[in-house]
């Protein structure tokens, strides 16, 4: 079986997103393309929508244009990746649905980790950040994971979410043999 026209549409901040959309269109000999003014003209002819987003305080950049002509690709099997430095796991999934709305739409949804590097962010991005993290750091009594924030103002976060990259390829990859429906 050929696989299914597959386009893999991202909003990426530092590139960790834009890295992940690129390697599952290259995995499953699709494309991989920006969220950017014209990309419904792009999804045309597509058998399999793909959308990744970096998250920013629990929001999923560039959502909600995606979603916005959900209508418009009824019928095709979309699927949904966000990527943020959280480490995954069924609450914060949970969270991520109830706060983008996801489960008002008919999609597949996958919660991946990605690096964090503020020498990455703009400016104003970083000096906002960096105050946030290192208030985190220096809280009285701060857990482990607490302080483990605040090393994020010295120390980048380096993450590469192999297992859920190849998951979602496996989904993908189903669709061509008819084992999953829309
Ligand atoms: C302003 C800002 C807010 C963020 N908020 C969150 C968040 O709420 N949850 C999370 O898991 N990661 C959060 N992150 C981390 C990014 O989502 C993470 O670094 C991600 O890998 C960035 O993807 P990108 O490289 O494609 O932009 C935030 C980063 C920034 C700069």
């Amino acid at each position: 079986m050929p696989p299914v026209k597959t386009i893999v549409f991202y909003h990426s901040k530092t590139g960790s997103t834009k890295k992940y959309a690129e390697d599952i269109a290259r995995q499953v000999a699709g494309e991989a393309l920006p969220l950017k003014r014209g990309w419904v003209k792009k999804a045309e002819g597509a058998e399999c929508l793909v959308f990744g987003g970096n998250v920013q305080a629990g929001n999923i950049q560039g959502l909600n244009e995606f979603l916005s002509e959900y209508e418009r690709f009824e019928g095709i099997p979309i699927i949904v990746f966000s990527v943020g430095m959280a480490l995954p796991s069924p609450e914060g999934r949970q969270d991520l649905i109830s706060q983008n709305l996801l489960d008002m739409y008919h999609v597949r949804f996958y919660q991946v980790q990605g690096s964090f590097d503020l020498n990455k962010l703009d400016f104003f991005s970083k000096f906002m950040m960096k105050r946030t993290l290192k208030s985190i750091g220096e809280r009285e009594n701060a857990s482990a994971a607490e302080k483990m924030i605040g090393d994020l103002v010295s120390k980048p976060l380096v993450i590469y979410d192999k297992e859920k990259i190849e998951k979602i390829v496996t989904v993908i990859n189903g669709l061509s043999s008819g084992l999953y429906k829309a």
